[in-house]
C-alpha cells in the first residue's frame, strides 16, 4: 500500500506554527498555496432548520461499496462475529454493502487475551476468513487502548514488564495478520485534556506504566510486525464547534505533528465520528480546516466509527430518520470533500445490531430502539443510507 508523504507541505505547516501563527496559520495560506481548492459547498449546506424541504433522493441504488469504489473510496462497517454467523440475512446485507470489515470487539485485549500467556484468535480468524470469502478487506481495531483490558491486566502488568507486554502483544497480533489487513488502529483514544498532562495525553495504564513514548513505540512495533498495513491513530470528539472539541482537535494535531516529526511510522488519523449532539454544533469550515491540517502533515484520514445517536430526536421514526440523515449528509459532505479522506466506516450497518442499543449512557427516554445506522432493524435502507450515497456521489474522485 503506498504510504502518504508530503514533506514540503509539512515543512510549510511547521514553519507557520513556529512563527506562532497557531491554528489559523497552520492551514490557511499554506495548504491553499499547496493547491487545495477553496471550501466546497460549505456555504450552501442545508441545515436541520429546513429539514422538511430537504431531498434525500439518490441517483443510484447500487450498494455503498460500489458507489464508494467508483470514487476511489472504501465503505465498510464494524461487526460482531455472532451477527454474521447467526444471521444469514444480515450477513448477506453486510457482504452486499461493505468493502471493508472491522471487528467490533474481537481484536481488543479482553477478547484476545484470556490469560497473560494465552492468545485466543478464534473470533478474529473467523472474521478474517469471512472477509476473504466475501471479498472484503479487513482492518484491525485496536492494539493499544485503555478500555477493554482483561481482568488480569491490573495485577499482572507493572512498570517492570509493561513495555515487554505491549510490544509482545503488538508483535503477536499484528504479526499474525501481517499482509492481510488494510489498516490497524494502533493507538485508540490517547487524548484527554481534562487529565492535565502537559501534552494533553490521557491518563491510561500505558501512559502510567511506560510514559508518553508508548505511542511512538506502539507504532514502530506495529510497522515492524506488519509493514503493509496503514497505521492509524484513532480518536473521538473531533467533530463539533465546542471549546472542548476545538481543544481536542488542537491536541490531536499536536500529537500527530510530534509523531510525524519524530519519524514515527504513522499513516493516518482515524476520526471516530460518533455524532451525538441534539443541536449539532457542526461548523463545516472549521471541520474542513481540521481535515486540511491533518492532510498537510502528509497523513490520510479515515472516518472509522460513524453513527448518529438519535436519543434526543423525536419519537416519530420517519422524522427521526430525516434528522439522522441530515447529520450524516452534512458531516460527510465536508469529510469527503477532503481528498485525504480515503474511507468511511459506520459503527455497525443495521439498527438490528448497534452498540447504542446497549449503551446505558445513551438510551432514548421513551424506550424506543435507536435508529443510528444506514439500514433499519429489518435491513431496509434508511435515509441515512441515502445520505451516505449522496455525499459519495457529490465528492471528488480520488486518484
Ligand atoms: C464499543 C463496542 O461497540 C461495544 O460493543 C463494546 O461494548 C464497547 O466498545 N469507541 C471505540 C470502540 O473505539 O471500540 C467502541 O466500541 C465504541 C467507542
Amino acid at each position: 500500500m503506498p504510504k502518504p508523504s508530503s514533506r514540503s507541505k509539512l515543512i510549510n505547516r511547521r514553519q507557520a506554527l513556529f512563527l506562532g501563527m497557531g491554528a489559523v496559520a497552520s492551514v490557511g495560506t499554506t495548504t491553499l498555496a499547496a493547491g487545495l481548492k477553496a471550501p466546497r459547498n460549505s456555504a450552501s449546506l442545508p441545515t436541520v432548520a429546513n429539514l422538511q424541504q430537504r431531498s434525500f433522493a439518490v441517483a443510484s441504488d447500487l450498494p455503498l461499496r460500489q458507489q464508494a469504489a467508483a470514487k476511489g473510496l472504501l465503505y465498510g462497517a464494524a461487526v460482531l462475529k455472532s451477527s454474521l454467523m447467526n444471521d444469514p440475512e444480515f450477513s448477506q446485507a453486510f457482504a452486499r454493502e461493505c468493502a471493508i470489515l472491522v471487528p467490533e470487539g474481537a481484536l481488543k485485549w479482553d477478547s484476545l487475551r484470556p490469560a497473560p500467556d494465552k492468545f485466543n484468535f478464534t473470533d478474529s480468524d473467523w472474521l478474517l476468513a469471512y472477509a476473504r470469502q466475501k471479498g472484503l478487506q479487513m482492518r484491525g481495531h485496536t492494539l493499544v487502548w485503555h478500555h477493554a483490558l482483561p481482568k488480569w491486566f491490573a495485577g499482572t502488568v507493572t512498570p517492570g514488564n509493561a513495555e515487554k507486554m505491549m510490544v509482545e502483544h503488538i508483535q503477536t497480533v499484528a504479526g499474525r495478520y501481517a499482509g492481510k489487513f488494510h489498516s490497524w488502529d494502533v493507538v485508540n483514544e490517547a487524548i484527554a485534556l481534562q487529565h492535565g498532562h502537559p501534552q494533553g495525553l490521557r491518563q491510561t495504564p500505558w501512559l502510567d506504566l511506560i510514559g508518553p513514548r508508548y505511542i511512538d513505540l506502539a507504532f514502530r512495533t506495529a510497522a515492524a510486525a506488519d509493514p503493509n498495513a496503514l497505521l492509524v491513530y484513532n480518536d473521538f470528539g473531533l467533530d463539533y464547534d465546542t471549546p472542548w472539541e476545538s481543544a481536542r482537535r488542537q491536541a490531536v494535531l499536536q500529537l500527530l505533528e510530534r509523531l510525524v516529526t519524530a519519524g514515527t511510522p504513522i499513516h493516518a488519523l482515524g476520526i471516530q465520528a460518533h455524532l451525538l449532539r441534539e443541536d449539532p454544533k457542526f461548523n463545516p469550515s472549521q471541520f474542513q480546516t481540521f481535515l486540511r491540517e491533518v492532510a498537510s502533515l502528509g497523513l490520510k484520514i479515515m472516518i472509522t466509527e460513524l453513527d448518529v445517536t438519535d436519543a434526543r430526536f423525536g419519537a416519530h421514526s420517519t422524522e427521526r430518520d430525516r434528522q439522522v440523515a441530515a447529520v450524516y449528509e452534512d458531516y460527510l459532505t465536508v469529510a469527503l470533500g477532503e481528498p485525504a479522506v480515503i474511507a468511511v466506516l459506520t459503527w455497525g450497518l443495521s439498527d438490528r445490531y448497534t452498540w447504542l442499543a446497549k449503551d446505558k449512557d445513551r438510551p432514548r427516554r421513551d424506550g424506543l430502539p435507536p435508529r443510528p445506522l444506514p439500514l433499519d432493524a429489518q435491513l431496509n435502507r434508511k435515509l441515512a443510507w441515502n445520505a451516505i450515497a449522496r455525499s459519495v456521489a457529490h465528492c471528488p474522485k480520488r486518484n
